[in-house]
Order: C-alpha cells, then structure tokens, then sequence
C-alpha cells in the first residue's frame, strides 16, 4: 500500500518527508489557496519540499478548457511526479480520458459511486479517491462507499487503485484499508498518530525507568 500525505503546507510536506513512511502527497483546490495566490508556483516548491514520489494536483479553475491547460501545465513541471486529480465529473472524466491518452497519469477525486470508479478503470486513471469522512457525514456511508469501489474495481480486475482521502482519524484509516482501501491520504497530524498507543508509551516508560535517562 502507500500512504500519502493530504496538504498543500511545504512545511507539512518536508515532516512528511522525514517520516520516511510517506509516499507521496494529495493536494485540493482548497488546500492550496490556503497556502499561496499562485497554485502552479506553488506546486513547485511542494515537489521540491517533498523531493520524491508522486504529488496528486487538481485544477483550480473547473471548465474542461481551464482545468485541461491547468492539468497540462501542472503536469509539464514535473511529468514523472504531477498526478492530475480530476473531480468525477463528465468533464472530469472525459479530461482524465484525454490526459491518460497522452501519457498523464490521472486520479479521480469527490468519488462516492462504483459508477464513477467503473470510469476512472474505463480511462485508465492510477487512482480513484473516494471521500470517507464526508460520506460518514452525510449519511451512514463513508465505508460502503469503499466497499462498493473495491467490490466494481475487482468485478473488473482493474489495475486502478482505491485512495481514501477525507480521512480525520486513526480508525478511520485502518477501516478504509479494511474495507478495500489499496491506499490513504491523510493530514499530516493523522499521519503522526498512526502508531500512538498508550499500552506502547507505557512500556516505552517502563523501560525507560530502568535506565536513567541522560
Ligand atoms: C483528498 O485528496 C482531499 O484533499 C481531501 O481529503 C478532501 O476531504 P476533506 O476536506 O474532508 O479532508
């Protein structure tokens, strides 16, 4: 699996670096206007903040015309690590087939349908990212989202990979990659609390009292 981080913050991007465990990064449209005024600028310093692996790029503007040169633009800084993430929209969807055809790998984002997976498969796109949390939030959900993707993705022995995003906790990753989650993304204090456990902090102590500590 790979785990990745969710931010647009190039100081996020260099602790998830020091991590070692992280394998890329996913970045939105809000995310980035957070961060800077100039979203293509700014996706150079996080691929220079986070120096290796893929970095999941989505278009600010939303017509097919602006998000295909913003996709190609975002692509052509770095074509061996820009991942275009599109919104599973018609658009969407029809830009991802057109960039998949010209050699730009694509993700499908705001996915909540096995139908909208069944086209990330159809145009060939790395990534389909459903999002959990908000699924849980607006109704019962946010895992049989999952369930359904894996359940389509399979049916179809796609090569195209389930990324669940929208993830706020530490149960809610480990039920995302249950349920069929190939990957995640996650903010980076998610990602640091990945291994907390207060059984490992009390043992950590305990051994720690048997040593003076200097
Ligand atoms: C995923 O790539 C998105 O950036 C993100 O996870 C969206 O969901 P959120 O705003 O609920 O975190």
């Amino acid at each position: 699996m790979a785990i990745l981080l969710d931010s647009a913050s190039t100081d996020d991007a260099a602790a998830a670096a020091g991590l070692g465990f992280v394998h890329g990064i996913t970045t939105n449209p809000a995310l980035m206007a957070r961060e800077a005024k100039e979203p293509l600028a700014h996706l150079a310093r996080l691929l220079t903040a986070f120096p290796a692996g893929p970095i999941c790029y989505q278009p600010t503007r939303t017509s097919y015309a602006e998000m295909n040169d913003e996709a190609r633009a975002a692509a052509a800084i770095a074509p061996d690590r820009v991942v275009a993430k599109l919104p599973a929209t018609l658009d969407g969807c029809r830009l991802a087939a057109a960039l998949t055809a010209g050699g730009i790998r694509c993700a499908l984002t705001a996915v909540y349908s096995p139908a909208q997976a069944l086209l990330a498969h159809e145009v060939g796109c790395v990534w389909v990212i459903p999002y959990v949390d908000r699924a849980a939030r607006h109704s019962d959900g946010g895992l049989a989202v999952v369930d359904s993707l894996a359940a389509i993705l399979a049916r179809l022995q796609s090569t195209t990979r389930i990324l669940a995003a929208s993830l706020k906790s530490t149960p809610q990753v480990v039920d995302a990659v249950l349920h069929g989650s190939h990957d995640i993304t996650a903010p980076l204090a998610v990602l640091r609390g990945l291994p907390a456990h207060p059984l490992t902090e009390s043992a950590v102590r305990e051994f720690a009292d048997a040593w003076p500590q200097a």
